[in-house]
């Protein structure tokens, strides 16, 4: 076997790495058995819209396994494996009864728990019904997405509620769209926001008009928790200081701050505006799933209005592959960045620099929860419910506060240490209490001034 060169340091090398290496298969295979897969199967993900479910059963790929998906005549949704359990003919063209779904090839009716209710070829006293059933997974509906636990029942968790699922004022509207590559890639995304800076900013000029901010370096600040991370990263104009909050629960779920934020007023304590899953189809195909949240504190420009979000549309610039090949050459967006690292990016031929530490961090937290799923141990989850929800950070804090001539960047750096525990700390309070508590302690720390809107 010839040597693994990962990287050249020759002019001209390319030949030393011509190589091809293999991808991480702890972190991106998926499959059921898979160590990742086994640990991507002790959550709840979404894997379908409510728009979808209609007359007809819908065929989905998830975790590379095939299912079918419906909402039956009693309106109960049930999500089976695809192949039918006497002989495999896909329940894609069953047909949906009163309670589940009935098989075309032999007639076989399922529930939507796979519950055999009718083997109607079969002898009256035939036990089959009682023997086996259809393989299936229990499921929760909520706001337009429908969520599925597909790992072992006595791991189940309760499905997670958190505080972004029910902000007053905030419409939500539910979206999902395709990625050609592996979930890993598009979820790394959001734990690096530097690349807001180049590719929507500096390569091929502003994408977003309005925040051009974003432009400059942040000063990034990384903040562990037991679900996954909230970082923030800050940026100046003038005397106003701009901090976003991101969150990224593991493994898969992120939030940030106000989609088209300005930076022209102090604000506390904003709220996210986008909530996203990234959820493997198989190990070369991905599925975002996320709301869209439109309201008039965090979200004033709602670009991308209603009519443009939904089941594979547009949510804003460069999400998805539906733009013109001209459009995605000469601009190309987040989308055409996470799909063209390859159907699997090859980790081993990176080469991170300091821009990558939540590259860093997220990889190895997500290595260390296969470990612990491996060995038997539960995995950290978010844990809440519609009276004490989990709680998010996503969202925009932006205070007033005179640029340090000596060294601003390890002022912005405490800065956001020191609103990232006001907010921490008002983790004991909820909703409006919780918010009133964040923008007592921010006046307090940095004084009435630093909050004051100009008109
Ligand atoms: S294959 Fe489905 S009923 Fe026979
Ligand atoms: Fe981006």
């Amino acid at each position: 076997m010839s040597e693994e060169v990962r990287w050249t340091n020759e002019r001209f090398g390319g030949y030393r790495i011509s190589q091809p290496l293999e991808e991480d298969i702890d972190l991106t295979h998926v499959g059921s058995g898979t160590p990742c897969g086994e640990y991507l199967r002790r959550f709840w993900h979404p894997v379908a819209m409510t728009e979808q479910l209609g007359s007809r059963p819908v065929p989905i790929r998830i975790l590379g396994e095939n299912l079918v998906i419906f909402r039956d005549l009693s309106g109960h949704i049930g999500l089976l494996h695809r192949h039918c359990a006497h002989r495999r003919a896909s329940l894609e063209f069953g047909k949906i009864e009163k309670n589940g779904i009935r098989c075309c090839y032999h007639g076989w009716q399922f529930d939507v728990d796979g519950t055999i209710l009718d083997t109607p070829g079969e002898p009256e006293d035939s036990p089959i019904k009682h023997r086996i059933c259809q393989g299936a997974y229990p499921i929760h509906e909520y706001r337009g997405l429908v969520f599925a636990y597909m790992g072992p029942l006595e791991k189940k968790p309760d499905f997670p509620f958190l505080d972004s699922f029910d902000i007053d004022g905030h419409e939500m509207i539910p979206y999902s769209i395709h990625s050609p590559c592996n979930w890993l890639q598009e979820s790394e995304n959001s734990m690096d926001p530097f690349h807001s800076v180049f590719l929507h900013g500096r390569v091929n000029g502003p994408q977003f008009p309005g925040l051009e901010h974003f432009i400059a370096l942040p000063v990034v600040e990384y903040f562990k928790r037991p679900e996954g991370f909230s970082y923030s990263h800050a940026r100046r104009q003038g005397d106003l200081v701009m901090m976003r909050f991101h969150d990224h629960i593991t493994p898969n779920m992120a939030q940030n701050g106000g989609m088209f934020q300005r930076l022209d007023n102090p604000k506390v304590f904003g709220r996210t505006s986008l909530t996203k899953w990234v959820v493997p189809v198989d190990d070369t195909n991905s599925r975002k799933f996320g709301w869209r949240h439109f309201n008039d504190a965090d979200e004033v420009l709602r670009q991308g209005d209603k009519s443009n979000v939904g089941w594979e549309k547009v949510d804003f610039y460069g999400q998805t592959a539906h733009r013109t090949e001209e459009e995605r050459i000469s601009n190309p967006g987040d989308w055409e960045a996470w799909t063209s690292q390859g159907p699997i990016n090859i980790h081993k031929r990176e080469y991170l620099g300091t821009t990558d530490e939540g590259i860093t961090l997220l990889r190895s937290k997500i290595k260390k929860d296969i470990r612990n799923v491996e060995r038997g141990k539960d995995v950290n989850q978010p844990q809440g419910s519609e009276d004490r929800p989990f709680h998010t950070y996503g969202g925009d804090t932006i205070i007033r506060v005179p640029e340090d001539p000596v060294d601003d960047r390890a002022l912005m750096r405490r800065l956001q240490r020191e609103v990232a525990e006001i907010y921490f700390a008002a983790d004991q309070y909820e909703g409006d209490e919780r918010a009133e508590f964040v923008v007592r302690h921010i006046t307090e720390k940095f004084g009435e001034q630093a909050i004051q809107v100009e008109k």
